[in-house]
């Protein structure tokens, strides 16, 4: 009986989410062959527009001896740490000019333990209306009162800000530059907004690292700008996986203790620690990628407005995205897209606001011009209708 329940409680969410154009078919390798097999046909290379690696460094991975363990075998706080975190830990707050950083088994688990975690009863947490659900789903499991400022919203920060006055703490959450809709938000603004009301800026460079400031340092390095507290991500631009949270030693060692993602978890493979530190040494040197990715970047954009496609509004950098709207324009064009040979995202909700559905392209270092053309002609004409 139970189990007869179980399978119509599946079945009717798939069966609503079919219905809405919303059904993620889970994904067994097979559209990636076949999208290769269609740029075979036309004599052409896969084009890949849907991955975040940036730089090319995950598809491009050096090759590494090391005798570090396979497996960390416990939590950090069980088992203690290897040599290889805590190098990798140094690399990393030291990349973003941080006094420390902790690891984490990824940026996911970063945000939830670092947001719960500080977000105790009394305090206030202001949160960018497009931040990622991991920030979301931090401040649900937290105590605080969390409230949501419309995106970019400089001004309505600011009455948020005046608003919290009195709170235990209040911590002003964002992305530095948003995954979905490639924009971000004017950091040394909301520095000094959070100096002005004596709140925390947290930022999530989870996008900008590796890709924007002075050895991809991210978008607060360019702008000069100093986080509270910076979340970063190795599964993107460095090309590897994880996440971390940098900032003081103190914030490091209320993790330490209070980060339920980090303290019951079984800490990441020293391993893999130890290649994403050279990694991170590979992203912090790559100024010629960083450069071909920012004029990729400037002439898949020009190329699209040109040819007249909704594009987001304020948007720079690799995360291109073409607003179409509805569900099933998204879904038949990037139908259209892997009969050509290229892959790109599909996004929905709730991954995107209700109508805003859209196709997002993201650029790589490692196209070639030829390809950039290539990839906003095919885009052109699978929007078209
Ligand atoms: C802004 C932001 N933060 C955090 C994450 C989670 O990163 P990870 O894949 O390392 O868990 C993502 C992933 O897409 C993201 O876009």
């Amino acid at each position: 009986m139970l189990a007869v329940r179980f399978e119509s409680l599946l079945d009717q969410t798939l069966a609503e989410l079919r219905a809405g154009a919303l059904l993620r078919e889970p994904d067994d390798g097979s559209a990636r062959r076949s999208v290769a097999a269609a740029a075979e046909r036309l004599g052409s290379e896969l084009l890949d527009a849907s991955s975040n690696d940036y730089l090319g460094f995950a598809a491009g991975s050096v090759s590494r001896e090391t005798s570090a363990s396979a497996g960390a075998a416990a939590s950090r706080l069980i088992h203690g740490s290897t040599v290889e975190h805590l190098r990798l830990e140094q690399e990393l707050a030291s990349w973003v000019g941080a006094e420390s950083a902790l690891l984490f088994s990824s940026t996911y688990a970063a945000n939830v333990g670092l947001i719960s975690a500080l977000g105790v009863k009394g305090s206030v947490i202001l949160s960018d209306s497009a931040n990622h659900a991991s920030l979301i789903d931090g401040a649900r499991l937290s105590k605080a009162e969390a409230r949501v400022v419309p995106h970019l919203d400089l001004s309505a920060l600011s009455e948020a800000l005046e608003a919290q006055r009195g709170a235990r703490a209040c911590w002003v959450v964002t992305e530095s530059y948003f995954s979905m809709d490639g924009d971000g938000p004017d950091l040394a603004a909301m520095r000094a907004l959070c100096d002005r009301h004596d709140a925390c800026l947290i930022v999530d460079e989870a996008h900008a690292l590796g890709v924007f400031g002075p050895a991809g340092g991210g978008r607060c390095a360019e702008a000069g700008v100093k986080a509270d507290i910076l979340v970063g991500a190795l599964g993107k631009a460095v090309g590897t996986h994880g996440g971390f949270v940098a900032g003081s030693e103190r914030l490091r060692t209320f993790l330490w203790n209070k980060a339920r993602s980090f303290v019951f978890s079984t800490a990441p493979s020293p391993r893999l620690a130890d290649l994403s530190r050279v990694h991170v040494q590979l992203a912090r040197e790559a100024d010629a990628r960083r450069a071909a990715l920012a004029s990729n970047s400037a002439q898949l954009r020009a190329e699209l407005r040109a040819a007249g496609l909704p594009l987001a509004p304020n948007a720079f950098g690799p995360i291109v995205s073409v607003i179409l709207g509805e569900n099933e324009r998204v879904l038949s064009a990037a139908e259209r897209l892997r009969a050509v040979g290229i892959l790109a995202q599909a996004v929905r909700p709730p991954t995107v606001p209700i109508g805003a559905a859209r196709l997002r392209l993201t650029v790589k270092a490692t196209f070639t011009p030829t390809e950039i053309a290539r990839l906003s002609r095919a885009v052109s004409e699978a929007c078209a209708s």
